[in-house]
């Protein structure tokens, strides 16, 4: 259990990561320009620009070479299971993927009147999940090869669970205002 755990964990933080780049390095022209849709409201909202975009994806592909790189130099194989070039396309897919579904989300968010910033709780948790693992399988023909069904079952438990003990920290840190 605590093996599928972590390994899963590992296995996702190029899909993890992403959201926190944008966060830190995010800022300036928003994706959809400032633009609303033909219902009158943002097509996806200031939440969403093009920096955070950039360098969530840079962040996430960061991320994804530097564990393949501790793998090979601790000895273990999970990225590092496939070749360079193999893992790398697995990596981009997941983290272009990851950042691909934070749009789609919005863009559903702001289709049913959620403003920017609003939770949407286990939507905004699962949707750059989602994402992430059609990118992957869609691009990477190894994706099956390490996340196999016990790995995505545990992702998407996983997944809300680390973000409200993520957020909870955050808030005991004081660097958040709520626990949620
Ligand atoms: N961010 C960004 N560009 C992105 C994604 C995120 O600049 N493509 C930055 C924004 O500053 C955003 C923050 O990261 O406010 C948090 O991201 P997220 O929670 O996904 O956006 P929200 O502001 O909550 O907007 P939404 O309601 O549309 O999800
Ligand atoms: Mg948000």
């Amino acid at each position: 259990m605590l093996y599928l755990l972590l390994k899963t964990i590992w296995l996702l933080i190029p899909a993890y990561t992403p959201n926190n780049f944008a966060v830190v390095f995010g800022g300036g022209m928003p994706i959809d320009l400032g633009k609303n849709f033909i219902d009158g409201k943002r097509i996806l909202g200031d939440g969403k620009t093009i920096r955070g975009f950039i360098f969530g994806v840079l962040g996430g592909i960061l991320c994804g070479t530097i564990q393949f790189n501790l793998e090979k130099f601790f000895g273990l194989a999970f990225f590092s299971l496939l070749s360079f070039m193999d893992a790398f396309v697995l990596i981009v897919s997941l983290s272009i993927g990851s950042l691909t579904g934070d749009l789609v989300g919005s863009f559903i968010k702001r289709r049913i009147g959620i403003e920017r910033g609003q939770a949407f709780p286990f939507f905004d948790q699962l949707t750059f999940l989602v994402f992430a693992f059609l990118f992957a399988y869609s691009f990477s023909p190894f994706f099956s090869y390490l996340f196999t069904l016990d790995v995505i079952i545990a992702a998407f438990i996983i997944t809300p669970a680390l973000h409200l003990l993520t957020n909870y920290i955050a808030f005991k840190l004081g660097l958040k205002d709520v626990p949620w």
